[in-house]
């Protein structure tokens, strides 16, 4: 069987042979995930992946100082999973996630969690795409609002090759001076050393594919094509710097487990955890871009698809 002609593909297969692969969504397409979220609904939840979800958080907690009554921003929130550890710890969490699916799911399970054991804390999920983050926090007068804005599991981050930087730069626009960033994302040394049969991998792009196999709730299965970005400690350093974020540590993680401390080669994730420089003794910010609010901006929050808060 002839092989595609290496000129007009830059994906290899698992054996390192040049293969045609569709290309993922440009920035003007919607993400993906918005389809995968809507065939998977509240069944996503049973990945496995997301069994250490409680790890996680009190890693994130530990790393990042957060105590109760301080507030979060889960971007790529899906089903809300560490928004409800957060609401247990006793912090205000808002979510936000391109999937109005997911969106309600997350929503209804809070308000599960809340009729359960009490409301513990503040929380509010909505529609919205990452990538546009920075705008959507500024009309809607929350920006430099949170103490810690994280992007967990490719949640926005990692899946527009195009949208990184933006991505990021909406994260550092949610913080306070002093406050933290935190994204995990695919490791691209773990990435291009473990393409089983099916994957590819851009080496130019540093983005990996995979046609993956998803179940949906009346148990049938559907394929689904997932471009995930990869990224280097090094890039991710360079990206922080690029919206004057300050790195305070890029370690090698995978899920449950974000407490390791340097990078292994075979780490399947990084997690940077970064910093918003604390404001200057004259009060004066160093990235007063990243907190301007719209003057005259209405105090209504201007998402679309504003799906749930908690009793105020
Ligand atoms: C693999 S899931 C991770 C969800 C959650 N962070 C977690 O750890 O379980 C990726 C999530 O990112 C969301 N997502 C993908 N692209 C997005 C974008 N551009 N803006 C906002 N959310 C996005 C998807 O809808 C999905 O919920």
């Amino acid at each position: 069987m002839s092989r595609p002609d290496p000129r007009t593909t830059s994906w290899r297969d698992h054996a390192d042979r040049p293969v045609v692969v569709p290309s993922p969504p440009t920035a003007e397409q919607p993400p993906f995930y918005l389809d995968i979220g809507a065939w998977q609904g509240r069944l996503y939840d049973r990945n496995a992946f997301t069994a250490g979800t409680a790890d996680e958080v009190d890693a994130l907690v530990e790393r990042t100082g957060l105590v109760p009554g301080q507030r979060v921003l889960d971007v790529g929130c899906g089903t809300g999973r560490h928004l409800r550890e957060l609401r247990r710890r006793g912090m205000d969490a808002v979510g936000i996630d391109v999937s109005p699916d997911l969106v309600r799911v997350a929503t209804e399970r809070l308000r599960e969690d809340e009729e359960a054991d009490r409301p513990r804390a503040d929380w509010e999920v909505v529609v919205g795409d990452a990538r546009h983050l920075a705008a959507t926090l500024r009309r809607a007068d929350l920006a430099g609002r949170f103490d810690v804005a994280w992007s967990l599991c490719h949640g926005g981050f990692g899946t527009d090759p195009e949208g990184e930087g933006d991505v990021l730069a909406g994260l550092a626009t949610a913080v306070r001076p002093g406050g933290h960033v935190v994204v995990t994302a695919f490791h691209t040394l773990f990435a291009a050393r473990h393409l089983v049969d099916g994957d590819a991998f851009d080496p130019q792009r540093l983005v990996h594919h995979q046609r993956s196999e998803v179940r949906g709730p009346d148990g049938e299965d559907r394929d689904f094509d997932l471009w995930t970005v990869t990224h280097t400690a090094r890039d991710l350093a360079h990206l922080a710097t690029q919206v004057d974020l300050e790195v305070v540590s890029i370690d090698g993680a995978e899920p449950g487990t974000y407490d390791r401390i340097g990078i292994g080669l075979d780490d399947p994730e990084l997690l940077a955890v970064l910093r918003r420089p604390p404001t200057t003794a004259s009060g004066a910010g160093p990235v007063d871009d990243a907190v301007s609010v719209d003057a005259g901006s209405s105090s209504a929050p201007a998402v679309p698809g504003r799906s749930g808060s908690a009793p105020g």
